[in-house]
């Protein structure tokens, strides 16, 4: 399975301060939002990933990331010169795909919760053995500003709307999603909404009209913030603030993934560490290698 992060929007609902710089280089707390994203792919294993950038902003994500093998890991860039919405940029990855399945996540997206892991590597097997879509639901106040899931009696999903005036259901479908490797199809049929862009929600409708979309609920146990206005990107900030200095344990670091999957050496760890020297984030590094900071 091979994993791709959607960064190319234009964050317009953060203006005016996306307006020089990309929305997914702001810093959540102590680290760059994308690094949220990357490190819920890295936790299911997945090793290949693209980003999907618009090219004006390539450079700067190639400067913070490279190809990904200080992490242990490959990222390729895609572009997408233009914000046409999520499942454009989707299809924009077939290539990078090569038939293989996905694991799609949008890069504004901040998830937490003990047993993530572990319940985001038993949804990727289920796609893999057995096809389809899946997304997660989350329960949320304010259903409107996503994907809404509507569920019958049985729990099973009746139907799936993109930012409803009137929401059948409290549930948001969060910006996380996998698919089997028909999905370029669908992304590639999709037409553009109300607002003029090719939805996500499109493709999860493709295959629940098939009958094969599974729903995975993220019940209270989790957060999951869309850090994509200024109240929810400052409450997501909060939020990581919190957990990290209650715990001493960071969120979303991905350096630390790489290194307890083994995917990098300690010394590797070290030298990721050495640039970092002084902050709070360097030595955190240093302490997981074991070094004293
Ligand atoms: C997108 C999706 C929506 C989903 C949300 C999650 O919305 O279209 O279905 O619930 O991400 O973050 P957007 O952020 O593009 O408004």
């Amino acid at each position: 399975m091979k994993g791709i992060v959607l960064a190319g929007g234009s964050g317009t609902r953060l203006y005016p301060t996306t307006g020089v710089i990309n929305k997914h280089l702001l810093p959540v707390y102590n680290k760059p939002m994308i690094y949220y994203p990357l490190s819920v792919l890295m936790l299911m294993d997945i090793r290949e990933i693209a980003i999907v950038v618009n090219p004006k902003d390539e450079g700067q994500f190639k400067a913070l990331l490279g190809n990904g093998s200080t992490l242990g890991i490959s990222i390729d860039y895609i572009h997408q010169p233009e914000p046409k919405g999520l499942a454009d940029g989707l299809a924009r990855a077939e290539e990078f795909a090569d038939g293989d399945k996905v694991c799609l996540i949008l890069g504004d997206n901040v998830f937490f919760g003990h047993g993530l892991p572990e319940k985001l590597r038993e949804a990727r097997k289920w796609i893999e053995e057995g096809g389809g879509g899946c997304v997660f639901g989350y329960f949320v106040n304010d259903p409107s500003r996503f994907g809404v899931i509507e569920f019958d009696r049985q729990g099973r999903v009746v139907s799936i709307e993109e930012k409803p005036q009137k929401p059948k259901s409290n549930c948001a479908a969060v910006g996380l999603y996998i698919y089997d490797e028909r999905v370029f199809k669908f992304a590639k049929e999709v037409k553009p909404s109300q607002r003029g862009e090719m939805e996500i929600t499109s493709v999860n409708e493709a295959y629940l009209k098939e009958g094969s979309l599974r729903v995975n609920l993220l019940g209270r146990g989790f957060a999951w913030f869309d850090a994509g206005t200024h109240d929810s990107f400052l409450e997501a900030g909060e939020f990581v603030a919190t957990i990290e200095k209650k715990t001493g344990l960071m969120i979303g670091c991905i350096e630390e993934i790489a290194f307890n999957k083994g995917w990098i050496s300690r010394q590797e760890l070290i030298k990721l560490a050495q640039p970092l020297k002084k902050t709070h984030y360097g030595d955190y590094l240093l302490k997981i290698a074991g070094e004293e900071a």
